[in-house]
């Protein structure tokens, strides 16, 4: 793998990362304990919204005193942000603003978020921070395929790179063809994309006739979907490239909040000097302790326009101990989403287990979805799975497919239809994929 030695470049690496990075977990609680009550009455102080809910719940910014304190104060749901749509959760005049951004939501109006100045500086911080423990340096390039526009990963990535002093290629998402050709031109050292699209930039290689493990790439920032380690390896062996996971949500900032370090790639090691995660039983509500997993809650520390307290982010993780940064927690890589999980005949599947299962074929390169039907009182599960092509003949490959659904109800425990179609038949995303295709009867 073309990747840094950190080994003996250790004691020059450990030097050019942020003074926090190198700080002891009891400097860092010391530092949330500090900042948490800052943020607190500050969202209580100038937005209404956590204002009457701290009322309601009998809780005041005063009540907290440590860490621990924060469980007695109130959720934020993704329906809190919708209800005060457009800028009612902002906590500075709409002037001191200097962008927002909104995701796209799939019902209803988009979750509009702010940022001051003083935002956009620790944003481009934190990212600059990610790109640095994924393996980039001052003075690379980077070829930036995040979407650009009210999407965050775009622009939030952009700032990060040219902050660590990068040349930021802004090509953003789609035109595979001109991606390629751009990789093969400009000859970037870092990738910053969804993993689903790389596939897609990956088969344009092929197509091109060209071999992506001659590329330039040496280093791949993937997230803003759920993947699986399994796609990791797919994706280092056809680009020879070291591949990490960047996680992120609008709502707490973007892109950024935590990132996988490259020389232990062993989860994701969260920012935690501006970023104070928990995981809670998502049924009662609980604070789980860390190892054991549940939803993630994110709670910002310093944010000034749009302060976010202990929020829903429906994702499925643990917390773990830091590693490469010893004072700061990792997260696991994120399995899905609670509203991704299908529940087919009583049983939970997430699509990565379902990844997992194709990627351990060598005939589907990770090109799937899944389709949900209903036949009679049953549910159905087919999933279509693309073929290499160097693996199509055309006939269905029916031993191969019949021996996923063998190891798939065996490993997971439901009966599933795989389908193998031909290359290039399903529709590829620019950003997030759509997995899921639910066509069962509402109600
Ligand atoms: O997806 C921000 C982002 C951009 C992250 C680029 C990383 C790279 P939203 O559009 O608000 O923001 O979507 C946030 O995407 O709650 C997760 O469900 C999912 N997600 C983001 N990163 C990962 C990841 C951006 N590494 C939602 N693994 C989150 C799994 C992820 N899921």
């Amino acid at each position: 793998m073309a990747s840094i030695n950190f080994q003996s470049h250790a004691g020059g690496y450990r030097a050019e990362l942020d003074e926090v990075e190198r700080a002891s977990r009891d400097e860092i609680v010391a530092l949330q304990t500090k900042r948490l009550a800052w943020s607190l009455a500050h969202a209580y102080d100038n937005v209404g919204h956590y204002k009457r809910a701290f009322d309601t719940a009998g809780v005041h910014p005063h009540d907290f005193k440590q860490l621990s304190d924060l469980a007695k104060f109130p959720f934020t749901v993704k329906a809190d942000l919708r209800d005060n749509y457009p800028f009612n959760m902002f906590a500075v005049p709409r002037e001191k603003m200097v962008r927002v951004h909104a995701s796209s939501g799939t019902t209803g109006k988009p979750i509009v978020v702010g940022y001051t100045k003083a935002d956009i500086d620790m944003w481009s911080d934190v990212m600059a921070r990610s790109i640095r423990a994924a393996g980039g340096r001052t003075g690379m390039i980077m070829h930036n395929a995040y979407g650009y526009g009210l999407f965050t990963g775009g622009i939030g990535a952009h700032y990060g790179a040219e902050k660590l002093g990068c040349t930021v290629v802004p090509v953003s998402g789609g035109m595979t063809e001109r991606q390629v050709q751009l990789i093969n031109d400009f000859k970037p050292d870092i990738i910053t994309v969804t993993p689903s699209y790389m596939l897609a930039i990956s088969d344009e290689f092929k197509k091109q006739k060209l071999d992506p493990r001659k590329s330039s790439l040496k280093f791949g920032i993937f997230g803003a979907e759920p993947w699986t380690n399994a796609m990791r390896v797919e994706i280092e062996q056809t680009f020879d490239m070291d591949a990490t996971d960047i996680y992120g949500l609008s709502e707490v900032i973007g892109p950024g909040v935590a990132q996988e370090c490259v020389e232990t790639k062993d989860g994701l090691h969260i920012w935690e000097d501006h970023f104070y995660p928990e995981v809670i039983d998502p049924e009662t509500g609980a604070v789980l302790p860390d190892g054991e997993k549940g939803e993630l809650v994110f709670t910002s520390l310093t944010k000034e326009a749009f302060p976010i307290i202990r929020y829903r982010t429906r994702d499925l993780t643990r917390l773990l101990p830091g590693t490469a940064r010893p004072g700061m927690r990792r997260m696991e890589k994120v399995t899905g989403r609670s509203d991704d999980m299908i529940i087919l005949r009583g049983v939970n599947v997430f699509p990565t287990q379902i990844e997992e299962a194709l990627l351990a074929t060598d005939w589907c390169g990770g090109h799937f979805i899944i389709e949900l039907t209903r036949d009679g009182r049953m549910d159905e599960m087919t999933v279509l799975a693309e073929a290499r092509p160097e693996h199509w003949d055309g006939s269905g490959l029916t031993t191969h497919t019949e021996r996923v659904a063998t190891f798939i109800k065996n490993t997971i425990g439901i009966s599933a239809r795989i389908k193998a179609v031909a290359p290039e038949t399903l529709e590829r995303s620019l950003g997030k994929a759509k997995r899921v295709y639910d066509k069962r009867p509402k109600g």
